[in-house]
């Protein structure tokens, strides 16, 4: 059965570890993440953005593959099903559709609106045991059609928001969604700092979590951090994977050709992938 994040975060928090959240993408990425989740008793969040929704065929069509898995593969770890970065009506529809948890991305509001519209939607998830998502700040770079300035969050807006009861904020400090740039100065960690220290028990999220150096990852946690966000990793793994079978010329032999031949590889870099992050944020055990 599909869990609200809210449980399992609080359990990272006061543990000092964090629970990833994996964006799926199609019916192997979500097993290959469930199953890991699974071998490794951790608990995990599948993450689902609007486009990805839109993908896969609309939330009905994630939730009904979701809930079939959760039987048919008896995965007993505690499994959020998450929108990412959703817009009010998005949430809306998650909602509806059978999802236990909800981020709302009011970030590209003034903080007035973004503090009205998640008003709104912390009353409706409270109401129906699902966990919210709030955003303060910007992501930087671009996610699924997502676009962020960077902008470092206020801590004093952090605290508005984290206020009014929500499940888990994301707050920009720095990072970036998909690949960091050279140049990129890092995690702006005494941001992160004024925010724990102004929001209180909140359970911090940590988006762009592809390619952060391990240290920041940990000191991240010891601040405060309790949910992280991995997607292009995942993409990256994944096609490098089919790109080496499909160049090694595997897919003309033996059936290679068959679909769940030239998609096993990708399969397993992902499960790869995401047991190395488990690893990493310390959710390894802790289901
Ligand atoms: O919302 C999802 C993420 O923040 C993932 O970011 O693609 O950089 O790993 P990423
Ligand atoms: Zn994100």
């Amino acid at each position: 059965m599909l869990v609200s994040a809210q449980e399992m975060l609080n359990k990272a928090r006061d543990g000092k570890y964090a629970v990833g959240q994996f964006n799926i993408n199609n019916l192997e990425w979500t097993k290959a993440v469930l199953l890991t989740a699974q071998e490794n008793n951790s608990p995990v969040i599948l993450g689902v953005s609007e486009g990805a929704g839109k993908y896969m065929c609309g939330y009905k069509t994630i939730v009904g593959m979701v809930n079939g898995m959760l039987e048919e593969l008896n995965i007993t770890v505690p499994v959020a099903l998450h929108l990412d970065h959703g817009s009010y009506e998005g949430a809306l529809k998650c909602i509806e559709a059978g999802f236990s948890s909800v981020m709302f991305d009011g970030s590209h509001y003034p903080i007035a609106e973004n503090i009205e519209k998640t008003t709104e939607l912390v009353n409706l998830t409270n109401s129906k045991g699902i966990s919210l998502e709030a955003e303060v700040g910007s992501i930087g770079g671009e996610e699924d059609g997502v676009v962020g300035t960077g902008e470092v969050a206020d801590a004093a807006e952090c605290k508005q928001i984290a206020d009014l009861g929500i499940t888990m904020l994301a707050a920009g400090i720095g990072n970036i969604h998909g690949k960091y740039p050279e140049n990129w100065k890092g995690l702006a960690f005494d941001a992160l700092a004024a925010i724990k220290a102004a929001t209180g028990d909140v359970p911090l999220v940590l988006h762009g979590g592809t390619g952060i150096p391990e240290e920041m990852i940990k000191k991240a946690i010891s601040l405060g951090v309790a949910k992280i966000n991995v997607n292009t990793e995942c993409q990256l793994s994944f096609a490098e994977a089919t790109r080496q079978y499909i160049e090694a010329g595997k897919d003309q032999q033996g059936k290679g050709f068959d679909p769940r031949k030239l998609l096993a590889p990708g399969f397993e870099a992902i499960k790869a992938t995401v047991k190395e992050k488990m690893e990493l944020f310390g959710s390894i055990g802790k289901a």
